[in-house]
């Protein structure tokens, strides 16, 4: 008999033949994300799991899935989702899709960064709803990337990428906190490598693309955002679960800040009547930074692609070891 996959997501007819070739394949029918229960039940006795940041992968789950599950795949970068100890208790593979949404990622954050500080969605509101009376020469202004210092907290993959997207609009320096060194890319890319209060303090832009770990949960906290010019544009990319929320809003009303770009925050989706969407210095995006068509095509691929190498005792494309 083939092994069996659950796969908690309708996703593309290309990575759902994969899996088909070598598996015995069951999916999640509804339009959005698998009920817990229906996991739960749904998950017993499979060999491998095809999963997405939406689904937690702690010891219930593990339990319900029983002796046979070899690999758990996400389709996402981030794996925050995962118990990790737990998984790896079990002697279970992880599997998860870095580098080939690193350009998608960057790519949005640049955008939510321009649209943050060039107020592109409060313009937008203003022009369809009668806000526009005449070519004004101070109104929806914000500051701009030119001679700015661009500050970049996690350093990897995909704040590389977004350092050197930046590099274009002319900043006068670019730095970066990050845990370990990246000396070489970092000059390449010609950035500095700052304390994490240095950088909250020079920065005029600041972008988040650091993973959420027990260390950076929440590092963006009150006191964080009183270190920052009052001027800050803050942009986030990464998880919500890095920013102190509450502390945030109060940054945003009270101008300790001058505004944000969020594509992640807690909870998601956030309901609309939470306080952050009553800010017109706040862009909130749905979690969208690797919505490119092709990078999510690619994305279930690699995670398919994944699935069978494990099941079929292969080296794994892209193991998740941590
Ligand atoms: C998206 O947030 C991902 O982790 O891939
Ligand atoms: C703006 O449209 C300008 O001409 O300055």
């Amino acid at each position: 008999a083939k092994p069996s996959v659950y796969v908690t997501r309708q996703i593309n007819k290309e990575a759902l033949d994969i899996l088909n070739q070598k598996c015995d394949v069951s999916v999640w029918a509804g339009p959005g994300p698998v009920p817990r229960d229906e996991l739960l039940r749904n998950i017993k006795d499979k060999s491998g799991l095809f999963c997405m940041l939406t689904d937690k992968i702690d010891s219930e789950l593990l339990d319900n899935a029983g002796k046979n599950l070899k690999i758990i795949a996400t389709m996402s970068v981030g794996y925050d989702h995962f118990d990790v100890n737990e998984i790896k208790k079990r002697g279970i593979r992880m599997a998860y899709t870095p580098d080939i949404l690193t350009d998608a990622t960057a790519e949005l954050a640049v955008a939510l960064l321009l649209a943050t500080s060039r107020r592109l969605l409060e313009a937008n509101e203003e022009a369809r709803t009668g806000g526009w009376k005449a070519w004004s020469p101070f109104w929806m202004c914000g500051p701009g990337l030119k001679g700015s210092t661009v500050g970049i907290v996690g350093f990897g993959r995909i704040g590389q990428e977004i350092a050197k997207r930046l590099k274009a609009f002319g900043p006068a320096r670019i730095v970066y906190f990050n845990r370990s060194e990246k000396i070489n890319e970092a000059r390449e890319i010609g950035a500095d490598r700052v304390s994490f209060d240095e950088l909250l303090s020079v920065s005029d832009f600041i972008s988040v693309s650091c993973s959420l770990t027990p260390d950076t949960k929440e590092m963006f906290n009150e006191a964080a955002f009183k270190k920052m010019k009052k001027t800050a544009v803050f942009i986030n990319t990464s998880r919500g679960g890095v920013v102190d929320q509450d502390a945030l809003v109060r940054a945003l009303e009270d101008g300790t800040i001058w505004g944000a770009g969020l594509d992640v925050m807690t909870p998601e989706p956030l309901q609309v009547e939470h306080p952050l969407f009553k800010l017109r210095n706040c862009v909130i995006l749905p979690h969208i930074g690797s919505a490119c068509s092709e990078t999510r095509n690619d994305m279930a691929i690699l995670t398919a692609k994944n699935i069978v190498a494990a099941l079929t005792n292969q080296p794994l494309l892209t193991e998740l070891k941590v």
